[in-house]
């Protein structure tokens, strides 16, 4: 958050929230908001997943950000806990006030508090890279689904905790919701 980003209130995500929160990532993802809309649902379905946590940046009572955070798996260390970012979404016209920033910060905050050891996320390096997330692929952390060459860099990893990156290596498994594959296409 930058001296002129408003502060939002973080917040955990309630039911009353819901129809703000599909509302928001049908704006925000434009194209793919039916995919998204179709993993909201599935999350809610889904044990794999659990604990989930989804929050939600507040203005007023409106919801204008939310970030969903589900239970990942490392093949072969069962007992690392991982976590998945996805989705994250703002109303457009929030975007590029910090409200995005703020809601990964909150959540890797309370990840951390809770002994999360990793946390992945397929999406932009631009963006994610400013959180701390570096590609995945360079410590041996394989995504879930083939990522074509190009992109092989938007699988990232952040770890919360000291000695794991490099010690922990080998495929993830993200819950099932994420498991569609149309998750993992890229848009070229
Ligand atoms: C991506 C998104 C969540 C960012 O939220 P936000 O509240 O606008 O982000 P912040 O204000 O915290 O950060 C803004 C900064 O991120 C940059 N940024 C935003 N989206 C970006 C993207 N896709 N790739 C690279 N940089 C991006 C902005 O240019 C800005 O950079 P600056 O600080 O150098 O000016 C929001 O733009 C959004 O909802 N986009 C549509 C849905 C989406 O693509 N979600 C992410 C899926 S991985």
């Amino acid at each position: 958050m930058t001296s002129e980003d408003k502060p939002m209130l973080i917040t955990s995500a309630l039911a009353q929230h819901q129809p703000d929160i599909t509302l928001l990532h049908q704006q925000a993802f434009n194209s793919e908001a039916a995919t998204i809309q179709q993993l909201l649902a599935d999350f809610q379905q889904d044990n794999s997943a659990q604990p989930l946590m989804s929050l939600v940046a507040l203005e007023g009572n409106q919801v204008v950000g939310n970030v969903v955070f589900s239970r990942a798996r490392m093949t072969g260390h069962e007992a690392v806990t991982a976590m998945t970012l996805a989705p994250l979404g703002v109303l457009p016209r929030y975007q590029k006030q910090g409200v995005g920033s703020q809601l990964i910060k909150a959540g890797l905050e309370q990840l951390t508090a809770q002994g999360v050891a990793l946390v992945f996320v397929f999406g932009d390096p631009a963006y994610y890279q400013r959180f701390g997330f570096q590609a995945a692929p360079r410590w041996e952390l394989t995504a879930p689904y083939p990522i074509p060459a190009p992109y092989a860099e938007a699988w990232q990893v952040l770890a919360l905790q000291p000695n794991v990156l490099g010690t922990i290596k080998g495929q993830v498994q993200c819950c099932a919701a994420l498991s569609r594959v149309e998750l993992w296409q890229v848009e070229e």
